[in-house]
């Protein structure tokens, strides 16, 4: 997707029919001008910050083609990957190799659990600001009785090749890219603890957000977003919308994972999860798919947790919705709440006549409008009774904000209408339209905005 930069302000003009209507209400302003004025250019776009470029599909391909190295490297193993055995030494090698090729500064930290040494492995993308860090992370341990390919090698894996996504787009983004595969989770979260607690108060608090990927391909799945910071939380639902498939609150446990640790010290966290040994409901399953009444992942912590383990669409989804969320939280300047886009072009309204529209161009942001969207409206009009008012999303739906009223005389609508607009795409053409639906009285629209 190519995003053009375009105004969110465009500057006010009056048009010939603006005038005419400013005329006929006996509202003209001196400032007006002459109906014959030639027409304006279009205004050309400001230097407003550049949109975050759109993530990449991230190939699933890739991403099952490092699942089947884990796989082999257990095989290879004792059928393990697990804690203070050479599997787990041999997975963080093979992640290692790979980033280090695709340009990451990397660096492997130790610690001791249960008498072995354990491996974290740290990835730093070259670039962006270091006082704010994007860390993306996933524990790359399985239990000792298999493999963990879902669990959680789907999350290793899925990371792994956002990260190597990042270094193929050469991307430059605002934050300071950081990605992250701990050891010993399967003993207690201890990985990763041994990193959060490494890390001095001043380098935590440079940290604006944590992404935890832990079973993200079950092999009957549910889609889970963590229930953390709204922003994070908000990125991925955000995601989902756009594919139109549902997500639910995770509630398998919350403090479950990696991100437990990051979350205890302030880090803004979240997440992703396809669901471990809790029980797919009926209701689940209606809008899943997959079978009412099983476990989400039934080879959970067991040997049969192979690279059959996995759902490919799963895998599939959760992979671009890491890649989103990087791209989106790692690339800013985010497009702040109380974004105001406006046309304050006049459109005169015909009396007891055909509707009107006037338009706003909404680019640059993510996902889809809020749910408290607020519509700025100004009419000008002797009777507002004989007005209907709507506002129309880019897909043309229609949000009735006023009805007529053969008994409401006064004058003008000026007014904030707050619309539920979280099913509709943010970018594209808004409308206001405008009917006079009754002879006699007249006006215009004097302008209107959003606000997202
Ligand atoms: N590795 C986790 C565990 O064994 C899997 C898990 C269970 C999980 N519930 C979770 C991960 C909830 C994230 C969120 O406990
Ligand atoms: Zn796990
Ligand atoms: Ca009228």
């Amino acid at each position: 997707m190519n995003l053009s930069s375009v105004s969110c302000r465009p500057t006010p003009r009056r048009t010939a029919v603006a005038a005419v209507a400013l005329a006929l209400t006996g509202l003209a302003a001196a400032t007006a001008p002459a109906a014959s004025a030639a027409p304006t250019a279009a205004p050309t776009a400001a230097a407003t910050a550049l949109a975050p470029l759109a993530a990449p599909d991230i190939p699933l391909a890739n991403v099952k083609a490092h699942l089947t190295q884990l796989q082999s490297i257990a095989t290879a193993n004792g059928g393990n990957r697990a804690h203070g055995r050479p599997g787990y030494k041999a997975s963080i090698d093979y992640l290692k190799a790979k980033l280090d090729a695709a340009g990451f500064t990397t660096s492997v930290t130790t610690f001791t659990s249960s008498g072995a040494t354990g491996y974290n492995l740290i990835a730093d993308w070259p670039g962006g600001d270091p006082n704010q860090i994007l860390m993306s992370g996933a524990h790359l341990d399985s239990v000792s009785s298999g493999p963990g390919i879902n669990d959680n090698g789907s999350g290793s894996a899925a990371v792994l090749e956002t990260a190597l996504a990042v270094s193929r787009a050469q991307l430059k983004p605002t934050k300071h890219l950081r990605f992250g595969w701990w050891g010993a989770e399967e003993l207690g979260l201890v990985g990763s603890k041994a990193y959060v607690n490494s890390l001095p108060a001043t380098e935590r608090s440079k940290f604006s957000g944590y992404l935890n990927f832990d079973m993200i391909g079950s092999p009957n799945p549910g889609y889970f977003v963590y229930d953390d910071d709204p922003a994070i939380e908000k990125t991925f639902k955000d995601y989902y919308a756009g594919l139109g498939v549902p997500t639910e609150i995770e509630t398998e446990g919350d403090g479950r994972s990696d991100h437990a640790n990051f979350k205890n010290v302030g880090i803004p966290v979240g997440g992703l999860f396809t669901g471990a040994s809790r029980t797919k409901s009926s209701a689940q399953a209606q809008k899943w798919g997959g079978t009412a009444g099983t476990a989400f992942d039934r080879c959970y912590h067991s040997s049969c947790d192979t690279t059959a383990n996995i759902n490919d669409t799963a895998l599939d989804r959760n992979s671009d919705a890491i890649a989103h969320a990087v791209w989106t939280l790692g690339s800013g300047p985010a497009v702040p709440p109380g974004d105001v886009h406006e046309n304050t072009t006049d459109v005169a309204v015909p009396d007891n006549g055909a509707a009107v529209t006037s338009s706003v161009t909404v680019s640059g942001r993510t996902g889809n409008a809020p749910a408290a969207l607020k519509v700025g409206v100004d009419i000008k009009h002797t009777w507002r009774g004989d007005l209907v008012v709507d506002l129309v999303a880019p897909d043309g739906t229609a949000y009735r904000l006023k009805s007529s009223s053969s008994s409401d005389s006064a004058d003008n609508v000026i007014a904030t209408y707050t619309v539920d607009a979280s099913s509709e795409a943010a970018n594209g053409t808004w409308k206001l339209r405008v009917q006079d639906i009754a002879a006699q009285d007249t006006g215009y629209i004097d302008g209107w905005k959003l606000t997202f």
